[in-house]
């Protein structure tokens, strides 16, 4: 049998976007999920499509309460066979000039610390031959302009996912990163509502949904859940995926024609 179909795969942020569809998707495939995030009404509509197949944990990443919250269902439930960190906050948006310390600890007790230590929390219970999924951003490699702590915090990411990936082969654990594109979710609904003055860079964003460029967050969960269940284990985690590379997502289509 399949690794992922014996083991569970937890999701952050599993109640929207990207997590929801990655939640259904691989719970489509036969794997076996668990979704965190912050809302439980969020996370129930994710579990409701296949209550069979997922479990939902009301929890906020950045603190230690929610991370035991999550390692505590983990341990329950038994081995863990994926850990996907998807959980993030787009917020705040503007200069960083004017950032107070509180909003950006937050966010990057989101999107930096909630990774690493929930990632520290949950080795124990990982099967060997586990992966744990960075989802990371466009964001993480060039500066916007009114995203510097969204920005600081994927390039922080990223980071941990190379010394991850090192630290943690050795233990059988394999570590991988993957660039989504700009997806359909409401962090883009987020997006599009800011002011151009504390994001010059909005109109782009604005555009791409008025010309139907956006990608779809189900096509993106496909290719996600291609790199996270179908990869083999160099593969996975030599390079970072990104869903815009023309070679990466001709391997995708390729095999999963197969
Ligand atoms: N959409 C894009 O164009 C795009 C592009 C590049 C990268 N990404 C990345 O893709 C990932 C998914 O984002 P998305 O676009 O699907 O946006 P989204 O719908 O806003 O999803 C973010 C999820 O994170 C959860 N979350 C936020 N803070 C949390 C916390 N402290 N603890 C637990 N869960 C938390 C939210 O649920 P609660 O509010 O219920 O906690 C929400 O379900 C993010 O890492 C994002 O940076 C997105």
């Amino acid at each position: 049998m399949r690794a992922y179909k014996t083991g569970w795969t937890l999701i952050t942020g599993g109640g929207s976007g990207l997590g929801q569809a990655l939640a259904w998707d691989i719970a489509a495939r036969g794997g076996r999920v668990i979704v965190a995030g912050r809302r439980p009404e969020a996370l129930e509509e994710t579990r409701a499509r296949a209550p069979e197949a997922i479990l939902a944990v009301t929890a906020d990443v950045a603190t230690p309460q929610g991370r035991d919250a999550v390692a505590q269902i983990v341990q329950d439930r038994g081995p863990l066979y994926g850990v996907v960190h998807n959980a993030a906050v787009l917020d705040p948006v503007g200069p960083l000039a004017e950032v107070s310390p509180e909003d950006w600890r937050y966010q990057q007790a989101v999107n930096v610390e909630g990774p690493l230590f929930l990632t520290q929390a949950l080795l124990p219970h990982l099967m060997h031959g586990g992966r744990i999924l960075h989802i990371s951003s466009g964001a993480a490699h060039r500066c916007l302009v009114g995203w510097g702590g969204y920005c600081s915090s994927k390039a922080a990411l990223y980071m941990l996912y190379l010394c991850l990936r090192e630290e943690l082969a050795p233990r059988g654990v394999h570590v991988g990163s993957v660039r989504p594109g700009v997806v359909d979710t409401p962090m883009q609904t987020r997006i599009r509502a800011t002011d151009a003055s504390r994001f010059p860079g909005v109109e782009r964003f604005r555009r791409l949904k008025a010309e139907g460029q956006l990608e779809s967050s189900e096509r993106v969960a496909d290719f996600v859940s291609w790199v996270l269940l179908d990869t083999g284990d160099r593969q996975f985690s030599e390079e970072e995926w990104d869903i815009g590379n023309e070679a990466q997502t001709r391997l995708w289509r390729d095999t999963r024609a197969l």
